[in-house]
């Protein structure tokens, strides 16, 4: 009984380290795009096949597998390494590994400059801080799609069903 309770603990501490605590300040907790959504920003984004795409905060990896079947080289990075295992697991079972690429990390610190496409579905209060960053690294004509959440200054090119395409000037 002692046994199962300490395990039970246990695996409470670490859902809540790797769900709750680690993303918390840096982003948004895990809460994944709907199929509808996900379908949605993938047509919204209309990846070209030699484009290469970003999602910032990647989850279990859906809208990285969408971008890649969509002909995009696709990228995540994401933060939770049970997310990271999770959806290199869904991309090997999609037959996507060579098009669809999850890194384990912090999108803070990654270099988004040779990006054509960035997608996010991230918290409110970091969107002033992402809108200087993509600003500084991607390059003029590159694109957004952010699922629920606007920049403070950009304006969006198109806003439908809770999702806006941005594109750097
Ligand atoms: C709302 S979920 C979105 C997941 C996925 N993009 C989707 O649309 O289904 C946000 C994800 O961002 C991750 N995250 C939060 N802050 C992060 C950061 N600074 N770097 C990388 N991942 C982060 C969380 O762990 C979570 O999986």
């Amino acid at each position: 009984m002692i046994g199962i309770l300490i395990l039970a603990a246990i695996i409470a501490a670490v859902y809540l380290i790797f769900y709750v605590f680690y993303p918390l300040g840096r982003g948004a907790i895990f809460e994944p795009s709907s199929p509808e959504k996900t379908r949605l920003m993938a047509e919204i984004a209309g990846v070209s096949p030699s484009e290469r795409t970003a999602d910032l905060g990647s989850g279990d990896g859906r809208v990285v597998i969408a971008l890649a079947q969509a002909g995009a080289e696709a990228h995540g990075y994401e933060v939770n390494p049970f997310l990271v295992l999770r959806a290199r697991r869904s991309i090997r079972r999609a037959g996507l590994e060579g098009r669809a690429f999850i890194h384990w990390g912090s999108f803070w610190r990654a270099d988004l400059s040779p990006f054509d496409l960035i997608t996010v579905f991230q918290v409110g209060f970091i969107m002033g801080r992402l809108e200087t960053k993509v600003k500084r690294e991607l390059r003029s004509g590159a694109r957004i799609v952010s699922h629920h959440w606007r920049f403070p200054a950009l304006a969006p090119e198109i806003a439908r069903n809770d999702i806006y395409l941005y594109r750097i000037g």
